[in-house]
């Protein structure tokens, strides 16, 4: 069977490891590149923990720098979640390789060109670097076969009441992304939420035999107290593990097409995803798959399946 070739555009960030974690070793994968973008930290983090996550799993997948700001706003990290350094204090050796110089946009844009057609982006940041790509090159829309992100939610926010994180950060890149042409599945909010490790799931996992699951140990930890201590959760969400786990097996997940569009003037709802799910009034385009369901059993099978080969 032919590999799914795939560039994971992310913000590395402590569930951001997990998701490159996972990928890593899913074996229907090939992952092209790893682009960053500034989002849970700033770029000079993300950029270096993305290259030193790669260097430690063992993998050779080129890492590229992309925005250091989102397109029109200022930069907001969450160092309440990740840290200050986005790995939640987890010191992982530097990188000796030579650093990447072109452009995450422009990456994006070569190696798209080359699977032309059966590319598929995983984008767990803000979608900066996906919104510069697609304004760069008008070819870019006709060169992917889909996006599936980790962003947004058809009911609810994380960072404000009406916004998740990712699409907070830069409301207008996701616009910009959502009526590209390009297919979307979105697992937002309303999935990753459900996603979730348990407090013993995840004190398992850690206790796997490999480092991998030593630095799972580390960067899991801010967050675990986060969810459980501080929102009462019955466990850590694992936001973007969901959208590669998605990306791969999108059978242990149910949704819908409808139609979606970023809110980006309003004061109080700027980085809304606003559906036409339960609406009378629908959009012209059904340009959007929401994933509203996860079987989370087979979820969690998965992770565990997935970081024991570590
Ligand atoms: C998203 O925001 C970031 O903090 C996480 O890495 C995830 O991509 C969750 O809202
Ligand atoms: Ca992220």
């Amino acid at each position: 069977m032919s590999k799914i070739p795939v560039i994971i555009d992310c913000d590395p960030g402590c569930d951001d490891t997990l998701a490159l974690m996972l990928a890593n070793q899913i074996d229907m994968f090939d992952v092209l590149a790893v682009t960053t973008v500034a989002g849970n930290t700033t770029i000079d983090y993300t950029f270096r923990n993305g290259r030193n996550v790669m260097d430690y799993i063992g993998s050779e997948v080129p890492v590229y720098k992309g925005a250091e700001k989102p397109l029109l706003r200022e930069l907001v990290t969450a160092a309440h979640i990740h840290g200050e350094d986005g790995m939640g204090g987890v010191v992982l050796p530097d990188s000796q390789k030579p650093a990447e110089t072109e452009a995450a946009w422009d990456a994006i844009h070569r190696l798209a060109l080359e699977h032309k057609g059966e590319l598929v982006l995983i984008a767990v940041g803000p979608m900066t670097n996906v919104a510069i790509a697609l304004s760069k090159y008008a070819d870019m829309k006709d060169l992917i076969k889909h996006i599936v992100i980790m962003g947004g939610a058809a009911i609810g926010g994380n960072t404000t009441p009406c916004a998740e994180f990712n699409i907070f950060e830069d409301p207008e890149a996701a616009e910009m992304m959502f009526t590209s042409g390009i297919p979307v599945y979105m697992c937002g909010l309303d999935v990753t939420m459900e996603s979730y490790l348990t407090p013993d799931e995840v004190a398992q996992l850690a206790a796997l035999d490999s480092k991998e699951a030593k630095l799972f140990h580390g960067v899991v930890q801010k967050s675990l107290a986060f969810y459980t201590e501080l929102l009462h959760r019955p466990g850590v969400a694992q936001h973007d593990p969901c959208a590669v786990i998605f990306a791969a097996y999108p059978e242990l997940f149910k949704g819908e097409w409808c139609g979606l569009h970023v809110e980006t003037k309003g004061k109080i709802t700027a980085g809304k995803t606003v559906t036409d799910l339960y609406s009378d009034k629908q959009f012209d385009e059904k340009n959007a798959f929401v994933v509203t369901e996860v079987d989370r059993e087979a979820f969690v099978k998965k992770v565990f399946e997935l970081m024991s080969k570590y």
